[in-house]
């Protein structure tokens, strides 16, 4: 018989890290095994404030439920994605041709550094909006360091070299929100299969299904654990490791009996940082297994593709 647990995301009680060295090194190595098996984990007792994560999810939903006309008054212009998104807004009548149809309405923002130039596509309604959501990326921030530092320890990597390769100091989040959709109404407002092109991502989801993950080729689907995030792995880690750690297709769904919110906020290489498989990890034995490209080619051509469902990382084996 198959074990259930065998078909499900890892979940990783992070309250190891703050016990002896033999309590660290475990979660370093489920870290480290989850994501070489499926890409993803969730992560509980991660020290980080609660009610600030109820808070965060509450000012994007008020933002969310504006009339189309607000909301309107930040949309994404042409060559930037800063902004409110939906499909609505492509071909004729809006500024982005590459949101595909059916996309799930989002809003993508960055956070750090915390300037006038990021400032810019923040909502100004509802009014504790931005103050908020940079609270949160400041705790969200010290737990892409916790996380990068344990999964890079089993390579071998001590966490002022993880620092270096992979930067929370430009820090972006891209929030979706999917309306209830019941079963008679038609497909759409999902967001499409991909794989996500930096370091890694930390997903704060409602306790609502709506994940799917691609394991073995069929899709899984993530039940998010009350109080926990979801952890995956990006493009450019897989590239960095050489392809021991896996950065896996996933896509965001609607649920038919709860609306959803999902606030993915994203770290990875500086722009101008050249990423490819790291010396410390090749050998002999383990010769590249990808090119090296400065981020900022990556990440152009990620946006250019849109969410097509393919692993960018094709281009660049
Ligand atoms: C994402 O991959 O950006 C979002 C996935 C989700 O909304 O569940
Ligand atoms: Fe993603």
């Amino acid at each position: 018989m198959v074990n259930q647990m065998e078909d499900e995301v890892p979940v990783i009680d992070f309250a190891g890290l703050e016990g002896d060295q033999e309590q660290r090194k475990s979660v370093s190595r489920q870290v480290a095994e989850a994501c070489q098996t499926w890409g993803f984990f969730q992560i509980v007792n991660h020290g980080t404030n609660p009610e600030l994560m109820k808070r965060s999810k509450q000012v994007s939903k008020e933002f969310f439920y504006l009339p189309e006309q607000e909301k309107m008054k930040i949309k994404v212009g042409p060559g930037n994605i800063r902004g409110w998104n939906h499909s609505k807004l492509t071909g004729a009548t809006g500024d982005n041709e590459l949101v595909k149809p059916d996309t799930v309405e989002h809003i993508f923002l960055a956070q750090f550094p915390d300037d006038e130039e990021n400032a810019k596509g923040y909502p100004l309604n509802p009014p504790s909006y931005r103050a908020t959501i940079l609270e949160y990326a400041g705790e969200i921030r010290t737990l892409h360091s916790k996380i990068l530092s344990v999964m890079w320890e089993m390579l071998g990597l001590s966490a002022e070299q993880v620092e270096k390769l992979i930067s929370v100091e430009h820090m972006t989040m891209r929030t979706n929100f999917y309306p209830l959709r019941k079963e008679s109404d038609p497909p759409g407002g999902v967001c499409h299969p991909h794989s996500d092109p930096g370091g890694i991502t930390i997903l704060l989801a409602d306790d609502v299904s709506g994940l799917q993950v691609k394991k073995d080729g069929r899709w899984v689907q993530v039940d998010p654990v009350p109080g926990a995030f979801i952890v995956n792995v990006g493009d450019s880690a897989e590239i960095m490791s050489n392809g021991t750690y896996k950065s896996v297709e996933h896509r965001g769904m609607p649920n038919q009996t709860q609306e959803r919110l999902t606030i993915a906020s994203f770290s990875g290489p500086m722009l101008e940082d050249e990423v490819g498989p790291l010396d410390e990890i090749l050998s002999e034995r383990n010769p590249p297994r990808y090119r090296r490209d400065i981020f900022r080619n990556y990440i152009r051509s990620f946006h250019m593709r849109g969410l097509d469902g393919k692993n960018g990382l094709d281009a660049y084996k």
